[in-house]
């Protein structure tokens, strides 16, 4: 997959891979940061909110890699909304990051972890007019959202007539989420999948076994070729380093039959909360 790009709306091209890093302490996040780019990754996904985008900052400087040769995903933190808090968290990234730019740049949610659900519609149209600013200076090559559901995005494009380059959303075999999926495709809007392996929770299903079975494959690499397959970019996460690098060699070509078979499957992880 180290070779596999999406395009986006803007022309602008994103590995098919991300390294995601949520849950990863920003003492681990070095190594395993660092091994992910040994291995070919050139996606990383952070945030202000995950505490560790000091680790990832340092994980590529000892990499050796360019800056530029780097796609790197941040996010301004679900609590902090409008126009002039975009720009201070913005800034405050770049600082964390030690970089002049962010490829792309995501509001983590539509409302705060505290208030999930209430509406901050207001709110989320000044951050995202903040954002606009920043795409058109060059400070961001790309601009989205995460976690946001079809009218979340609906109230955006209205107030601006800007259309979001990405929505990262909780993405997995049995939480296909219909609705903001079709939407997405719709719009031309990438869908990013966070937790693709449902946080490890799709590792012993036993669908998923017996169809890994079939291709004699991992279970990983089911769900990720599954994600992929849909149009969604696949973000990973794990700190060993056999895990790392099997996430960005996972492609099986799944048939449509067999898609169909994971299309059914039902995960009791539909009802557990929400977090990126
Ligand atoms: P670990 O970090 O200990 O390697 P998700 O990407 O959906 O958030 O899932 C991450 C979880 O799945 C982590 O607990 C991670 O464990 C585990 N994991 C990641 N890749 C693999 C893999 N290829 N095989 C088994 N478990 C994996």
């Amino acid at each position: 997959m180290k070779d596999k790009y999406f395009t986006l709306a803007n022309n602008i091209k994103i590995p098919a891979v991300g390294f995601g890093t949520w849950q990863i302490s920003n003492s681990d996040v070095v190594d395993a940061c660092l091994i992910a780019l040994n291995s070919g990754y050139r996606h990383i996904d952070t945030a202000l909110a995950y505490n560790n985008e000091k680790g990832v900052s340092e994980a590529i400087k000892k990499s050796g890699l360019k800056r530029e040769e780097i796609f790197i995903t941040t996010k301004l933190p679900a609590q902090y909304k409008g126009y002039n808090e975009c720009l201070k968290y913005f800034n405050e990234s770049l600082k964390n990051l030690d970089t002049n730019y962010i490829d792309l740049y995501l509001i983590h949610a539509p409302w705060p972890w505290s208030d999930v659900g209430k509406d901050y519609t207001k709110e989320n149209i000044e951050t995202w007019k903040c954002m606009i600013d920043l795409y058109k200076q060059g400070k961001i090559k790309a601009i989205g959202v995460s976690n946001f559901q079809k009218k979340d995005i609906e109230a955006l494009i209205d107030a601006t007539g800007f259309i979001p380059h990405v929505n990262q959303i909780r993405y997995f075999i049995g939480n296909t989420q219909e609705e903001i999926y079709n939407y997405c495709q719709e719009k031309n809007i990438l869908i990013e999948a966070y937790s693709p392996l449902a946080t490890g929770n799709l590792l012993n299903d036993p669908i998923i076994s017996k169809i890994a079975q079939k291709y004699n494959t991992l279970n990983a690499n089911i769900c990720l070729s599954y994600c992929y397959l849909k149009h969604t970019l696949p973000l990973p996460k794990s700190t060993h380093k056999e895990r790392i690098v099997n996430n960005i060699n996972f492609f099986v070509n799944i048939s449509l039959d067999d898609i169909k078979i994971l299309d059914q499957v039902h995960n009791k992880e539909l009802d557990r909360p929400l977090r990126s």
